[in-house]
């Protein structure tokens, strides 16, 4: 536990509710601090599994941290429309439409929380439970471990479903993120991490000017709702093209019915994947600082959003405000709605497979 310090957060230590409903005793909620030997620190707590803060140099050295969020838990709890900062989000990250789902002949029915659809697990998701945590650490490496147990028809969903989620900091300056779970009855599972990032600074103005490279060929359009039309479109001649790195504001204004439907970018890119394993999803450059971040993933696809729903009102560690567009997630997932589309790849997990998928974030600096 050398160079992990585990302090309880005093103002974590209260009951508290969720949408007028008494959800946990917080009483055990930590925060944990990983650092590595170049003094890169990333903040992990176990109320959501959320991600906290992710301190990274430029490339002069200066740190600054990246990650959108709160110093106080209640800002997690209370925060206007639930933007669900650095959490992991489940039991179903992104949306089913309609909150409904048939699988083994049975329809069962989710919470309506994004209406008309059901958005990552509902209204008390993974992100607003308290996990059990555990620091771990090994040669070059620490990290914490989290485990929840997700109860048979817990937000509708079947089956207990039992799930860890560890995140390791590496001397690399890399931060893997791995996930494992099993269930005692057909569920689906789409397990998400939804950092937003600016890699100027967190609250430092919009992330347009920010070089997203995507290695995806293809992406799925979605109805106004935001539910996938099935279809996987090439993005080839399309502002979805990011298969060179493209400033994220540059085709954002376009004319396009994609762009009006998700406010933005929010949308599923289909990865080219180079086989099983972990491989390259997404690179970010911001060119003012310097700073770059590469994510590989062992999933068939990654969801761009890029803040369209901030509007000023949340501020943030700093104090400053998460003006709109302040911030991007690149969520590792599969795709939307796979639960009612056969035709995309298998989110139902069964009592006897291992649901195991891994992603990891790597900040250097050019
Ligand atoms: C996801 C969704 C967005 C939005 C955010 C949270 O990324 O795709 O539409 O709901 O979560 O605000």
């Amino acid at each position: 536990m050398k160079n992990i310090l585990a302090c309880v957060l005093s103002l974590f230590t209260f009951c508290s509710y969720v949408s007028g409903q008494k959800v946990q005793d917080f009483d055990s909620i930590q925060l944990y601090t990983l650092t590595n030997q170049s003094g890169v620190q990333v903040k992990v707590t176990n109320f959501g599994a959320i991600i906290t803060s992710i301190i990274v140099p430029d490339r002069a050295g200066k740190m600054a941290d990246i990650a959108l969020g709160y110093h106080h838990v209640e800002n997690y709890i209370n925060a206007v429309d639930k933007p669900y900062f650095g959490a992991i989000v489940g039991r179903y990250g992104n949306r089913i439409a309609k909150g409904e789902f048939t699988l083994d002949g049975e329809t069962y029915s989710l919470a309506v929380n994004n209406s008309p659809n059901h958005l990552h697990g509902g209204v008390i998701g993974f992100d607003k439970v308290v996990w059990e945590a555990k620091p771990i650490h090994g040669q070059g490496w620490q990290g914490v471990e989290l485990k929840y147990l997700a109860k048979d028809k817990e937000e509708g969903y079947p089956g207990n479903l039992s799930i860890t989620v560890t995140y390791k900091l590496d001397d690399s300056n890399q931060l893997s993120v791995d996930y494992h779970a099993t269930t005692d009855k057909a569920t689906p599972v789409n397990l998400t991490q939804h950092t937003y990032f600016n890699l100027k600074g967190e609250g430092d103005g919009t992330i347009l000017d920010h070089e997203l490279m995507l290695n995806a060929s293809r992406y799925t359009p979605v109805d106004s709702t935001l539910i996938p039309t099935g279809e996987l479109a090439s993005v080839t001649g399309t502002p979805f093209d990011f298969t060179k790195p493209k400033a994220i504001g540059r085709d954002i204004g376009l004319k396009h019915q994609q762009l009006e439907y998700g406010l933005g970018y929010d949308h599923n890119f289909v990865l080219n994947r180079d086989g099983e394993g972990l491989s390259h999803a997404a690179t970010v450059h911001e060119p003012s600082s310097g700073r770059v971040m590469e994510i590989h993933t062992t999933e068939p696809g990654i969801q761009f959003y890029c803040g369209n729903f901030l509007d000023g009102r949340l501020k943030g560690k700093s104090g400053r405000s998460y003006v709109h567009r302040g911030g991007f997630c690149l969520e590792t997932q599969h795709y939307p709605d796979s639960p009612n589309q056969d035709q995309f790849p298998s989110t139902i997990l069964r009592p006897d497979g291992v649901y195991k998928t891994t992603t990891v974030f790597k900040f250097s600096t050019k």
